[in-house]
């Protein structure tokens, strides 16, 4: 297999997780590395020394010798960015979410396809040994036919604000929590669940702490919750929140306020819990993967052994890698971003209805 040139573009904290990812891959070679902020620019160049660093990302695609981008911009810039490195003939990995809306994303799923180019979304989090290991006891038929699935990611105080308050400008960011954590939460269950298709979803966003960040614009939804429908008769509930008045059953999060990403798929034979060890506070003791088992009609408590992967980055990036060197299929597909945005378009919209939306 070859080894591929990679050009980032936008280099806060997940633009440094994938310069790790190539680097602790023995197909990826740090090309390239881009940012508009100078310091930033600095910063990573003494650490992760790419062979070339721009500040315009126009200049870095027109880089013959750049194969593959990784974008890590604002929301807003994941399309028209993703777009011009598709047809400047680069391979490209996007991180959440992949677009502002699914219409933009089936232009690239088309784009990607026409020209033979992977198309791949950040979602590192399904290459985390628990939920690897929840996959493999769900392949493995130990949950039984999936029914329902419970999934959140809640903080107490837990707005983010980007390098100038973007998160919570509509015009940058395309919505809030829901585009922020709701993307992760929703899809650490999809994807457990089989990504089964979507049929119907009712949802409600809130606006309730805007006081509680000084950013220079806030007009997005800082919780919201819902309920989506499955074509095989499954179900997700979810709630997520950047900032609520959380009660105590909600463990404290790594920044001291209260904080729980936490994943419950649901089978007739077994229930798995998936926690996001990684967002808690180091007094919380709970266990990152359970299964509660029916054996014979008595409910049993097994905690699953999984091998834990030292930086998910680094297994995701290889799986891009392996991709456009046609020896695996992506795992986080351009197929599953359009189902992911056609669930996040339908959250807004029934939000902004008042009712259930169907999807077609
Ligand atoms: N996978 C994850 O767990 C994870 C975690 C955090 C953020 N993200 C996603 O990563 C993206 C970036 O988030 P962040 O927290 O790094 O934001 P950030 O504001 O900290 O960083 C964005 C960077 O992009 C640069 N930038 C902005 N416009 C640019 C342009 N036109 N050309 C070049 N550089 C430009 C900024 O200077 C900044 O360094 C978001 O889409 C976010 O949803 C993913």
């Amino acid at each position: 297999m070859e080894k591929v040139n990679v050009g980032l573009v936008g280099l806060g904290w997940p633009g440094q997780r994938h310069a790790e990812g190539v680097q602790g891959s023995d197909l990826g070679q740090l090309y390239a590395a881009c940012d508009l902020n100078a310091a930033r620019r600095e910063t990573f160049a003494v650490k992760y020394a790419p062979q070339r660093l721009f500040a315009d990302y126009d200049e870095m695609l027109a880089d013959p010798s750049v194969q593959a981008v990784v974008i890590s911009l604002p929301n807003s810039l994941h399309f028209p960015t993703t777009l011009k490195a598709l047809h400047a003939g680069k391979h490209v990995l996007c991180e959440k979410p992949p677009t502002l809306n699914a219409e933009q994303m089936r232009q690239l799923r088309n784009e990607a396809d026409s020209r033979g180019l992977i198309y791949f979304f950040g979602r590192q989090m399904r290459f985390s040994g628990s939920v690897q290991a929840a996959r493999r006891a769900v392949a493995e038929r130990r949950l039984g036919e999936i029914y329902f699935a419970k999934t959140m990611w809640v903080r107490s105080r837990g707005t983010p604000g980007g390098i100038d308050g973007w998160f919570t400008d509509r015009s940058r960011a395309g919505g809030g929590v829901v585009i922020d954590l709701g993307v992760h939460a929703i899809d650490a269950a999809w994807y457990l669940m089989g990504t089964p298709k979507p049929r119907t979803v009712s949802a409600q966003t809130y606006q309730k702490f805007p006081q509680l960040v000084k950013a220079p614009v806030f007009d997005v939804e800082d919780s919201a919750d819902g309920m989506i429908r499955f074509e095989n008769g499954s179900s997700l509930l979810f709630e997520v929140s950047w900032a609520a008045n959380l009660p105590d059953d909600i463990p404290l999060g790594k920044w001291g306020s209260r904080e729980l990403f936490s994943t419950v798929v649901h089978g007739p034979k077994g229930t798995i819990r998936i926690v996001d060890v990684l967002q808690l506070h180091p007094s919380e003791k709970i266990p990152a993967l359970t299964l509660f088992e029916d054996r014979n009609g008595k409910l049993e408590t097994v905690e699953l052994p999984f091998e834990p992967v030292p930086h998910e980055f680094v297994p995701q990036m290889q799986n891009f890698l392996r991709a456009i060197n046609g020896v695996e299929p992506p795992i986080n597909s351009a197929v599953q971003a359009v189902k992911l945005m056609e669930i996040l378009d339908a959250i807004y919209e029934s939000s902004l209805r008042g009712h259930e939306v169907v999807l077609s």
